[in-house]
């Protein structure tokens, strides 16, 4: 007798679920929000009673995407700057100008919570109409205790009203504050003894993260501020090796960070110490280079022939990369990186999961979160093949279809 269960998604060309068995399934059974069993469309139909079914119409069943890197909560984009940078001026003089970061800082501790929650939900919408299920969210762009306080508040209330699944990363170091610009160690004590101690209060974010690059934080500034989160119990997810190598990745390895992120400028001992730890994630943004004309790539290739753990994320800001998509991160990946499509995509789920602690997440194997969407391709050669196209044809979260606007 069939058993009774929530949906049944069919006629798929291949479900990707990243087991380890080589066998292609066209169809899944989801109960009580969990995926239950894997098999041929005509054998799951026989064997479950769903409420509701998916026809899939041949198209390509993938685990929901998780974008393990993004900066939601800005006001405004920064558009004028790509004049700027069209005129020679890059990314670092942009922010010794009083533009780039500190500009979105501006904007954000001007608006009001109700603006802050509209804006990081608009983010979020479009993040999901491109596939997002679930997502890493930093703040960053507000550099006071106030306004850091209402940034995450925005990503939680945003998390909640949209039904994202959400991880908050704290982004106090994101860049020194003008009023700091003289006195940068004052802002890494405020940093430490009054910033950290707030949001680890609220329970408002699950990581810290600091950006250690030339104009923003040293080392030595960040293993500060880093040291302080571990001790009030966030994980590490960190910005480095973007533009200029100050040992950022070797710090995070140290400190058994989650992840270290750009890693455009690594060096092979960067690499070694990353493929040693085998912990700490790398993760990839493709789209960042390509945003900043900047002529170099992370080594993905060399990271993931050492066996470096690693994800693919968008990245999603308004100064480095203005996209809320990550099929057309997995183009850049595939482009830039030389990834092959399955890598790609396995670093926007599985990858992506793993990195954040996830283990329910990022693959459809029977007990995982029924979190899936349909993509309007063939096969996985096509995931990533187009850009400008968005792939997803229908969205399911906890086993439940999601009205999709493309
Ligand atoms: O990851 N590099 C530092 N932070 C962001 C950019 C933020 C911005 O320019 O607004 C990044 O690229
Ligand atoms: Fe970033």
């Amino acid at each position: 007798m069939a058993e009774s269960c929530q949906l049944l998604v069919h006629n798929a060309a291949a479900i990707v679920d990243w087991s380890a068995d080589n066998q292609t399934y066209t169809a899944l059974a989801a109960k009580d929000g969990k995926v239950v069993a894997l098999g041929d469309s005509r054998e799951i139909l026989a064997n479950w009673k769903p409420k509701q079914t998916m026809d899939a119409h041949g198209g390509l069943v993938v685990p929901g995407l998780i974008d393990a890197h993004t900066h939601p909560v800005f006001v405004v984009g920064r558009a004028e700057e790509f004049d700027w940078r069209a005129q020679g001026v890059d990314y670092l003089e942009i922010a010794q100008r009083g533009g780039g970061i500190l500009s979105s800082v501006r904007h954000v501790r001007a608006a009001s919570a109700e603006e802050l929650l509209f804006h990081v939900r608009r983010h979020f919408q479009g993040m999901r109409q491109h596939g997002t299920t679930a997502l890493e969210a930093k703040s960053g762009y507000g550099l006071s205790v106030e306004s850091e306080l209402a940034s995450l508040k925005a990503i939680q209330a945003a998390a909640d009203e949209e039904g994202m699944q959400v991880s908050a990363t704290f982004l106090g170091g994101h860049m020194i504050p003008q009023e700091y610009r003289e006195q940068p160690e004052d802002y890494v004590d405020l940093l430490c003894k009054e910033m950290l101690p707030a949001v680890v209060e609220q329970g408002i974010a699950q990581a810290a993260d600091v950006f250690i690059e030339e104009g923003a934080f040293s080392l030595v500034q960040a293993r500060r501020f880093a040291t302080c989160a571990l001790e009030h119990g966030l994980q590490l997810r960190i910005h480095a090796d973007q533009f200029h190598e100050l040992g950022g990745v070797q710090m995070a390895v140290e400190l058994g960070a989650q992840s270290v992120d750009h890693l455009e400028a690594l060096s092979d001992s960067g690499l070694e110490a990353l493929a040693l730890s085998g912990q700490t994630f790398a993760g990839l943004l493709p789209t960042v280079p390509h945003f900043l004309r900047q002529k170099q790539d992370a080594p993905a290739r060399k990271l993931l022939q050492a066996g470096v753990p690693y994800f693919v994320a968008t990245d999603f800001n308004p100064g480095s990369s203005y996209t809320p998509s990550l099929p057309e991160a997995a183009h850049f990946a595939r482009i830039r990186l030389n990834l092959t499509a399955e890598e790609a995509l396995w670093g926007m789920t599985e990858g992506a999961a793993k990195s954040l602690g996830w283990s329910q997440k990022g693959h459809l194997r029977p007990g995982a979160d029924a979190d899936l969407l349909i993509l309007d391709l063939p096969d996985l050669f096509h995931f990533g093949y187009a850009f400008g196209e968005n792939p997803v044809r229908a969205m399911v979260i906890g086993g439940e279809p999601l009205a999709c606007s493309s």
